[in-house]
């Protein structure tokens, strides 16, 4: 089945107020690109004043597996909703990495932001000991299978590969290597899910830019982007959406 492209920007720890400015200009230049879904996810303060902007479809980074309660600095999934979120990320590496969150975690917050009505992306991605150990796929598979919830709508749930060694570096894997990963996501989510999986959005993310967009955007099963560094700016994250757009 044809499957929209998506590319999702990752502001992650970056963007005060002034920043605004930048997601104005972005989702301005978005109008022109219908065909490809287009979301940016800024930090928790900017995200009500983000989904204000014309043509705005903004996303969390992060939520709790639970809905409220007494978590002292943590965001639940419906309150992205309530701030006009209508997606969320998790497992995200640097989470996963940085904050101790396992395959379990990810699952369950990827479940919250299900019932709270989000659509969820939900990242994997092998270190580089384990690219170069030749086991990438087996390392990945087994997070997919650890932390991808059962019951969903295949619409709302997206995977990103995204390689650790490959994010904020510069570095990314050959064409061929994101093929092979990512047709062998499609496979375990098929497995799994059957033929729901077809309408699965399977995204890359790691060093993505206006330069190699378009090759890694084009590879088999690559359905489009998740992009840190190169979305906090219009000039830099535009030509990506216009590489989507071009390749529909
Ligand atoms: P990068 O980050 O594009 O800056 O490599 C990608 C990500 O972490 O989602």
């Amino acid at each position: 089945m044809a499957r929209r492209k998506y590319v999702v920007g990752n502001w992650k720890m970056n963007g005060l107020s002034a920043s605004i400015a930048d997601a104005r200009a972005i989702f301005a230049g978005v109008a022109g690109h219908p065909a490809v879904d287009v979301a940016l996810c800024p930090p928790f303060t900017l995200l009500g004043a983000m989904a204000a902007v014309p043509g705005a479809v903004v996303g969390g980074q992060d939520c709790h597996r639970a809905a409220l309660g007494a978590f002292t600095g943590s965001i639940a999934a419906p309150m992205l909703a309530d701030a006009g979120a209508s997606l969320v990320i998790v497992g995200h590496s640097e989470r996963r990495e940085g904050f101790g969150e396992s395959d379990g975690d990810v699952r369950a917050k990827a479940e919250a932001g299900l019932t709270a009505g989000l659509s969820v992306i939900l990242c994997v991605g092998e270190p580089r000991d384990v690219r170069e150990s030749g086991s990438a796929i087996d390392y990945v598979l087994a997070q997919i299978a650890g932390s991808v919830p059962d019951n969903f709508d295949p619409q709302r749930l997206a995977i990103a590969y995204e390689p650790i060694w490959a994010i904020g570096t510069g570095l990314v894997p050959t064409v061929d290597d994101v093929a092979a990963m990512h047709g062998a996501i499609r496979g375990a989510l098929a497995g799994r899910f059957g033929a729901a999986a077809d309408a699965m959005r399977i995204l890359y993310g790691g060093s993505v830019n206006g330069d190699n967009a378009a090759e890694l955007l084009g590879a088999a099963d690559v359905d489009g982007a998740l992009v840190g560094g190169a979305s906090l700016t219009s000039a830099k994250f535009l030509p990506i959406v216009e590489a989507a757009a071009v390749l529909g």
